[in-house]
């Protein structure tokens, strides 16, 4: 009774709009779709199969996380966390934001689940996406992609030299070529407080406009990486953080370079190399291309070893690298190499004339499928001709052709679509795999 009362009480539907009108992605935001997305996936898939090779074990990161944690992480002067967060209040009134980064939540989760109390270094790789606010033009968007990897607990330089050694690799195991890798030390504790003041003390004598004079006093290593011409020119005698480091990151830093000598993996140093996050101590590196116009950067890293601190853990050091898949994914597009196979979706690809060779061949496909060959058909009752354009647009390397005449004779034609050979086979999965086997 009350049911039926309240379906009479109930608002009549809205009317449905003849058109909706069409909706775009928000603005900054990439959308990866076929074939595109085959390279994406690619790219992804390698860096992170390079860092399990390297001994990373697969860390799967929450996408919000307590805005506290990236303030404390990342730094309150940085313009990720001042300008760039997606920060909102959930239904609960708790303050969460989307990440802009990955090596504050790798912090966090290491320090709730222990793991820093084991074996060290603590290894640990991670993808997806990233959210920053940020200015979107080619290459920088708001949703970003990025693989990552972190290495805890252990102050070694060998262990920089491994994990810029990796991310070259990366790069290179997808053909990248045209890139360059950065490198600096930032300093430490010791030696960096001291140097801040020397630099303020020469950035403070400048005639700088007020904005300039403002980061000077924020974080005066910014200024050194200005862009401006007449910046650039005050700047030219700087002091600088590789020529006033202690004894202890001087030696650190020798032995990365070293390392990476007898790696053989280029890089070139930069010691006015700046990066966007305040956790980086010592060694700080970043990836450039110089296909890709101002948003050259591929990818960065570096030591952090008072972040594990900060945020309320061990006194543990660490290192590690982002790398951006979608600017790999452009830089690749930039040198015009497209890598093998990306395009080639299923091997088999079948097409069924008729009600009851549809029927007969979708139980084929499946049983292929289960027995792992990757299978698709064609559908919605086309004519033979209509088929085989499917066939082809799905990469196929074979068609397996069901029409009346085979279906009464208990047989398919298998159609090799390289060299348009043709054999008839017997009905069945097992035949199919033997088939396509001796092909
Ligand atoms: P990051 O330098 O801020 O470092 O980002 C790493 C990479 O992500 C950049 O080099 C760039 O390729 C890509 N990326 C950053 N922002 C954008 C954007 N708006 N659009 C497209 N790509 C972008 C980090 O995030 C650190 N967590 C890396 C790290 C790990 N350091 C130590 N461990």
């Amino acid at each position: 009774m009350s049911e039926q009362k309240n379906q009479h009480d109930a608002p009549a539907p809205e009317k449905f709009p003849e058109k909706f009108q069409a909706l775009s992605a928000p603005k900054g935001v990439p959308d990866y779709v076929p074939p595109a997305s085959a390279t994406f996936i690619r790219v992804r898939d390698e860096f992170a199969r390079q860092a399990r090779l390297a001994g990373y074990q697969h860390i799967e990161l929450p996408v919000f996380e307590d805005t506290a944690l990236f303030a404390r992480g990342v730094g309150e002067s940085t313009d990720v966390v001042s300008k760039e967060m997606y920060t909102f209040a959930d239904r609960g009134d708790r303050s969460v934001t989307l990440r802009p980064e990955g090596t504050a939540g790798v912090m966090r989760a290491v320090i709730e689940h222990n793991l820093d109390r084991g074996y060290l270094p603590v290894k640990l790789n991670y993808y997806g996406p990233f959210f920053r606010y940020e200015r979107p033009q080619a290459g920088r968007y708001r949703q970003l992609q990025q693989v990552g990897v972190e290495a805890i607990g252990v102050d070694d330089p060998y262990l920089d030299a491994e994990v810029i050694a990796l991310a070259d690799r990366c790069y290179r195991s997808v053909g990248l070529t045209g890139f360059r890798l950065e490198l600096t030390s930032l300093g430490d504790s010791h030696c960096r407080p001291a140097y801040r003041e020397k630099l303020q003390e020469f950035l403070f004598a400048l005639p700088l406009d007020s904005d300039t004079r403002r980061r000077a006093e924020i974080n005066p290593l910014r200024v050194l990486d200005d862009k401006r011409e007449e910046v650039r020119a005050m700047t030219a005698d700087a002091p600088l953080m590789l020529d006033h480091l202690c004894d202890g990151c001087r030696a650190h830093f020798d032995k990365v370079t070293s390392a990476l000598d007898a790696m053989g993996v280029p890089y070139e140093i930069n010691p006015r190399m700046v990066r966007g996050l305040d956790y980086y101590t010592k060694t700080t590196f970043e990836f450039v291309h110089d296909g890709l116009g101002a948003q050259s950067g591929i990818g960065g890293g570096g030591r952090y070893d008072g972040l594990m601190a900060q945020i309320g853990g061990q006194d543990l050091s660490g290192i590690g690298f982002g790398l951006g898949v979608d600017r790999t994914v452009l830089a690749l597009e930039a040198e015009g190499v497209t890598l093998d196979g990306v395009d080639s979706r299923v091997d088999v690809f079948g097409v069924a004339i008729g009600d009851e060779a549809q029927a007969r061949m979708a139980l084929l496909i499946d049983a292929l499928r289960a027995a792992g060959v990757s299978a698709d058909m064609a559908y919605g009752g086309r004519g033979l001709k209509g088929a085989m354009k499917g066939a082809d647009r799905a990469g196929a390397r074979f068609a397996l052709v069901l029409g009346e005449r085979e279906l009464a004779d208990g047989e398919l034609q298998l159609k090799n679509l390289a060299d348009h050979s043709q054999v008839a086979v017997a009905l069945d999965a097992a035949a199919v795999i033997d088939a396509i086997a001796a092909q």
